[in-house]
């Protein structure tokens, strides 16, 4: 399964400081303090299983496109939710932040109230239809959903003004790309020889993302959370091919797509009046934690906690489906992955802290504390 998942970064030394030394100056400016308690605003989160709250628990997907059993959740929620992880994940501790509480997933059948926002997070969820099947919601999907979302929203509110006020105020979050970057090595390490090709497929994937920006932004909404993607060949199941050629061009198109996107959202910004984003830089993330284990507090960043084989890289935490049965280790808390494919409650954590208002070397030019805050209005 083309399990997705995340982000990157690369800037050198010199770069970085010059965006710190521009949104600085850019901040001073542009955003009033206005206290959250003060506005109405939504939090809407498209996605993959890095986002996730429970939506394939809704679909007609197989127990591996699904992670609603045990040992799922254990370190937070008394029942397994559906969530890729040992418990909360990055849109549970932004809403915290927030002062919101958790997003329920869009196909939750008993959820009809979106005045906070919803989840439409779904694992496994390509930006390009092609890298999966009917067992996830495409982004094209969720997109598709979210504008039965606001014409809900735009009838309950019943006032143009209010309505309009409220989506331009709310926050977009997209954690989406990762099975775009591992899907096409499952046919051959070889392709990707050259950067160019690397920047053509990642164009063609982050054309795809820009067009539901856009849509996002047609519809209302003005502020946008964007994360990246991790350093996929650093994932334990990527470790497990162990395929060096394979680990660096997947690291490397990574990278090429985080510096690729990050040039769309800011030509975005030049195109469309009043768009915002925050850019989270995944890669970077990750890889801090990786090459520095102890100094963010994990022992383990190579292996996962639960999973088969060699590095717990093989997918099958929970599920004694394959030839070898799973294991689980000792202290999650040691480790960085809890499965094959994502991170532990502590690692998101620690991501959240940092998206919410950490340094530009994870979010800029807006830290998610900024974009929540700042006013938006509705430009035209
Ligand atoms: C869809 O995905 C599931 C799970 O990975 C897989 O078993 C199934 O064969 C796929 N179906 C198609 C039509 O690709
Ligand atoms: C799942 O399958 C059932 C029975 O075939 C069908 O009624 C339902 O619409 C399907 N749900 C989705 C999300 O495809
Ligand atoms: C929906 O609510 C009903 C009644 O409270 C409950 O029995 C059911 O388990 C709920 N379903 C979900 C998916 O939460
Ligand atoms: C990209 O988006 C366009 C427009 O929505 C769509 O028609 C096309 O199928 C998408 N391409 C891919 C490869 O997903
Ligand atoms: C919409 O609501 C605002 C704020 O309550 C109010 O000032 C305005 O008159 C309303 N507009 C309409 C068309 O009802
Ligand atoms: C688990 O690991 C964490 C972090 O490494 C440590 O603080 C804690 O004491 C460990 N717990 C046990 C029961 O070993």
């Amino acid at each position: 399964m083309k399990f997705p998942n995340l982000g990157i970064c690369f800037f050198f030394f010199f770069i970085l400081f010059d965006i710190a030394a521009a949104q600085s100056a850019f901040l001073k400016i542009q955003l009033p303090n206005v206290p959250l308690s003060e506005k109405r605003f939504g939090f809407f989160i498209f996605g993959n299983s890095f986002v996730d709250a429970g939506n394939n628990n809704y679909l007609n997907g197989t127990i591996r496109t699904r992670s609603n059993f045990p040992p799922y959740g254990e370190s937070f929620f008394p029942i397994p939710t559906g969530r890729y992880c040992d418990g909360r994940i990055i849109p549970d501790f932004l809403a915290e932040y927030a002062g919101m509480p958790f997003l329920p997933p869009f196909l939750d059948p008993n959820n009809s109230n979106y005045m906070n926002g919803v989840n439409f997070g779904s694992g496994g969820a390509p930006i390009l239809p092609e890298s999966t099947n009917e067992t996830a919601l495409s982004l094209q999907t969720q997109i598709e959903f979210f504008k039965i979302v606001e014409k809900s929203i735009r009838k309950d509110m019943g006032n143009e003004t209010l309505s309009q006020t409220f989506l331009s105020n709310s926050v977009f979050l997209f954690n989406i790309g990762g099975g775009d970057i591992l899907h096409p090595f499952e046919s051959s390490f070889d392709i990707f020889n050259t950067i160019e090709s690397q920047e053509q497929y990642a164009n063609m994937v982050i054309n795809n993302m820009t067009i539901a920006l856009k849509e996002i932004y047609n519809l209302g909404g003005r502020k946008f959370g964007v994360l990246g993607v991790l350093p996929s060949g650093y994932l334990p199941s990527s470790r497990l091919a162990k395929n060096e050629e394979f680990i660096q061009k997947s690291n490397s198109l990574s990278k090429v797509y985080n510096k690729l996107l990050l040039i769309a959202l800011q030509k975005l910004v030049k195109q469309l009046k009043g768009f915002k984003y925050s850019y989270v830089d995944a890669y970077n993330f990750f890889m801090q934690r990786i090459q520095n284990p102890t100094k963010y507090g994990f022992k383990v960043v190579d292996t996962a906690c639960c999973g088969s084989d060699e590095f717990r890289g093989s997918y099958n935490c929970g599920r004694n489906t394959g030839t070898i049965p799973f294991s689980h280790c000792k202290n999650i808390s040691d480790y960085l992955f809890y499965d094959s494919y994502h991170p532990t409650e502590k690692a998101y954590e620690q991501f959240a802290k940092l998206i919410w208002s950490g340094g530009v070397d994870i979010v800029k030019p807006y830290s998610f504390k900024q974009l929540f805050q700042s006013d938006s209005t509705f430009g035209v």
